[in-house]
C-alpha cells in the first residue's frame, strides 16, 4: 500500500487508513442488518414490524458510512496531502458514489415517510417511490459491495486485533474511536427504531 504519511510519529491506523477502517467496519455492520431487512421483505406481511424495526435502525450506520465517506471525499478535494497520497476510488466506483448515496437516502427517506403518512398518503405515490428506489439501490449496492468485500477482512481484522498494519501495536485512539463511533451510530438506529416502529400500527390496522 502507498505510504500514507511521511511524518512517522503519525500511526498509520489514524488517517485516511483509519478513515477507510472505519467505512469498512462500518459497511461489515451493515451487512448483517442488510441481510435481516431483506428477509422481511420476503415476509412482509408476518414480518412488517420487524421491516420498519430494521429499517429504522440502519439509520444509524448507514450515516455514519455516509459520513466517514464524505470526510474522506472533503479532505480529498480540500487538498489534505495524506488523503491525496492516498488518491480517490478508482473512476467506476467514483461515478457510482453519488447514486448509491442517493438511493440509499431516497429508500430510507421513503420508508420513514411510509411510517410516518400512513399507507393511504395523499396524492404522492409514496410506496411506489419506495419500492422503485429499493430496485435502483439493490442493483447499486450489489456492484459496490462486490468490489469492495474482499477489502473486508484485511481492513476489519486489523482492528479486531488491534494491530496497526505496520507499526505493531494499534494506537488504542484510533481503534478506540472507530468502535466508539460504531457504537453511538447503532445506539441512535437504535433510539430511532423504538420511537418509530410504533408507526406500524397505521398499517396493521388496515
Ligand atoms: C447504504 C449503505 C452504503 C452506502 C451509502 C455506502 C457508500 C459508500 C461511499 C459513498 C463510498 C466512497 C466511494 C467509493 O469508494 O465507492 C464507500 C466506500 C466503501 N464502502 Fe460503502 N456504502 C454502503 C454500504 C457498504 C457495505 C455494505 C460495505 C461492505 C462491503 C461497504 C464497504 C465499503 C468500502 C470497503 C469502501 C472503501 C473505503 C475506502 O476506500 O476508503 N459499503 N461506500
Amino acid at each position: 500500500m502507498t505510504p500514507l504519511s511521511s511524518n512517522p510519529t503519525v500511526p498509520e491506523d489514524h488517517g485516511p487508513e483509519g478513515n477507510e477502517r472505519l467505512t469498512a467496519t462500518t459497511g461489515a455492520l451493515l451487512l448483517p442488518l442488510f441481510a435481516a431487512e431483506g428477509v422481511t421483505i420476503l415476509f412482509l406481511r408476518q414480518l412488517l414490524t420487524w421491516h420498519f424495526f430494521i429499517g429504522l435502525l440502519l439509520i444509524g450506520p448507514v450515516c455514519l458510512k455516509l459520513g466517514s465517506t464524505g470526510y474522506r471525499f472533503f479532505r480529498y478535494y480540500t487538498g489534505a496531502p495524506a488523503y491525496r497520497r492516498k488518491g480517490p476510488p478508482i473512476l467506476p466506483l467514483r461515478l457510482l458514489a453519488p447514486l448509491l448515496v442517493a438511493s440509499s437516502v431516497a429508500v430510507l427517506a421513503t420508508g420513514v415517510a411510509l411510517g410516518l403518512l400512513g399507507r393511504d398518503a395523499g396524492p404522492v405515490p409514496v410506496l411506489f417511490l419506495h419500492k422503485a428506489s429499493f430496485v435502483c439501490w439493490a442493483g447499486l449496492m450489489t456492484v459496490h459491495v462486490l468490489a469492495y468485500l474482499w477489502r473486508l477482512p484485511r481492513l476489519v481484522g486489523a482492528d479486531l486485533r488491534r494491530r496497526s498494519a505496520r507499526h505493531g501495536a494499534a494506537g488504542p485512539g484510533g481503534t478506540g474511536v472507530r468502535w466508539t463511533l460504531l457504537a453511538l451510530s447503532l445506539a441512535a438506529g437504535l433510539v430511532i427504531a423504538l420511537a418509530g416502529t410504533p408507526m406500524v400500527s397505521h398499517w396493521n390496522a388496515h
